[in-house]
């Protein structure tokens, strides 16, 4: 049986990834894949406790990264690689990335243990598609607000912090130009859902 697809979809908070997994999800199904969503930190009944604490428990920045991976470890073992070896499509919402954007650009931990880290969690295995949604930090700040919804530990961060997320995120696509895929998010839901159904469409039905 052919090895299953994983993409993931990242970006800054308020970038407006939520919906546009949605649809690519129903581009797969509509094509017949079996599809696994997902999402970390999270994902597994011990990835969702660990979120649980990510998002609302102060902590050091190196028991962050541990905790984010250590929650990534479970859902691998649990859920991606078992998803992935029967043939179906995994899409989820943030991996690995997400931890060099946040931890080591972000909050400035060392790229050698991230490194370390990633390497120890998932040797050789990377997504093979990442669409990072891009926007200027102001924009998405905007949206988490109108959101409505009490901001998380990470949300209430500050601007600079968001720029430096998005320039981690913009550095990683810049050396891994075939798996990430920068999307400019400062655009209409439909005309995003159609770049990236093309891309889709490209990459494995063309
Ligand atoms: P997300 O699910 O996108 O938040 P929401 O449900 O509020 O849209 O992500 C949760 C937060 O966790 C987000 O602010 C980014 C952060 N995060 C990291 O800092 N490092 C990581 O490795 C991951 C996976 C997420």
């Amino acid at each position: 049986m052919q090895h299953g697809r994983f993409i993931t979809f990242e970006g800054i908070d308020g970038a407006g990834k939520s919906s546009q997994i949605a649809a690519v999800v129903d581009i797969l199904r509509a094509r017949g894949c079996t599809v696994e969503q997902s999402r970390e930190p999270g994902g597994t009944p011990l990835g969702e406790r660990l979120r649980e604490l990510l998002l609302h428990e102060p902590m050091n920045l190196e028991t962050e990264a541990l905790l984010m991976f250590a929650a990534r470890r479970e859902h691998l073992a649990a859920r991606i690689v078992p998803a992935l070896q029967a043939g179906n499509w995994v899409v989820c919402d943030r991996f690995s990335d997400a931890t060099y954007a946040y931890q080591v650009g972000g909050r400035g931990l060392a790229r050698e243990k991230f490194d370390a880290l990633e390497a120890w969690v998932h040797p050789g295995l990377q997504p093979d598609l990442t669409l990072v949604f891009d926007l200027p930090p102001e924009i998405a700040a905007a949206r988490v607000v109108s959101s409505g919804a009490q901001p998380d530990r990470f949300e209430r961060e500050q601007r600079d912090f968001f720029e430096r997320v998005r320039n981690a995120y913009l550095e990683r696509a810049q050396a891994a130009p075939q798996r990430i895929r920068v999307i400019d998010a400062n655009r209409p839901p439909e005309v995003i859902r159609a770049e990236i159904e093309q891309l889709v469409v490209e990459r494995w039905f063309a």
